[in-house]
């Protein structure tokens, strides 16, 4: 499976929730190659969550086999676990989760500061981010005097500090209304290539995984199908494609 930025195959993920057994997932394979951006959608509950947080590590799978970048994240010991989450991949979610009394600039420094990496460099690529995504003039602005797609891609700054290969987002812009979204799609979109990034991001919206490079669709904790997106598709198209593979 070397090759590929994420490779899973045949995953399980089974939780237990008091004497129910929910299957989340069940004989999921899928590969995304180095600087795809792939979206996943599916209908509530079809285990959309559960793929990504397995692939940032924040939960292990019942059974079956998870690479990054060629690593099988199932052999990983604790301190490559606390390496592989601070270095190698960046987390975006629908909650902007930043630290209320901390600067847009200090909130975008929190994880170099906590990977004790706070040196001239990562200051200089916090400003570039910040400069990148427009939020120059509120770098000294703390979380409640921004607005939700300023919150929102201050999240994005944050996410990409490290200068992670693969950047992984849970519905981002789930709070945001239309015009924030957009922008928001657009900037990820445009800084793709720029920084190397390989994005794996869950969304409902179609107009958002127009962005992307292909589409997965995922049912009842199984993958349905998937398919690429082409430059003359447009909202409406990809919705129906999606819905084609939802029923
Ligand atoms: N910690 C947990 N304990 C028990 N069941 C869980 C847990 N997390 C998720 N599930 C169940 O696993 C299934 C998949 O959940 P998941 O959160 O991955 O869905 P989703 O596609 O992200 O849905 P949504 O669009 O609503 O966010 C659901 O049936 C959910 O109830
Ligand atoms: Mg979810």
């Amino acid at each position: 499976m070397s090759g590929y930025a994420i490779a899973l195959n045949d995953v399980e993920k089974n939780y237990t929730s008091g004497r129910r057994n929910v299957q989340a997932l069940s004989g999921v394979s899928l590969t995304v190659k180095p600087g795809e951006f792939v979206a996943i959608m599916g209908a509530s509950g079809s285990g959309k969550s559960t793929l990504l947080h397995l692939c940032a590590l924040l939960d292990r799978p019942t059974a079956g086999r998870i690479e990054i970048a060629g690593r099988d994240l199932g052999q990983f010991s604790e301190r490559q676990c606390v390496e592989f989450r601070r270095h190698q991949v960046g987390l975006i979610f629908q909650q902007f989760n930043l630290i209320p009394n901390l600067s847009v600039l200090d909130n975008v420094l929190l994880p170099a500061r906590l990977a004790g990496a706070r040196s001239e460099d990562k200051v200089a690529r916090a400003k570039h981010l910040i400069e990148r995504l427009g939020l120059l003039t509120r770098a000294d602005h703390r979380p409640d005097a921004l607005s939700g797609g300023e919150q929102q891609r201050t999240a994005i700054a944050r996410a990409l500090i490290m200068a992670p290969p693969l950047l992984l987002a849970d519905e981002p812009t789930g709070n945001l209304d239309s015009a924030n979204s957009q922008q928001f799609w657009s900037l990820l979109s445009d800084m793709l290539g720029e920084l190397a990034l390989t994005v794996l991001v869950v969304t409902h919206e179609p107009a958002a995984a127009l962005e992307a490079h292909r589409v997965v669709v995922l049912r009842d904790g199984k993958v349905a199908g998937e398919f690429d997106v082409e430059d003359s598709d447009d909202a409406g198209k990809l919705a129906a494609r999606y819905q084609r593979l939802t029923r």
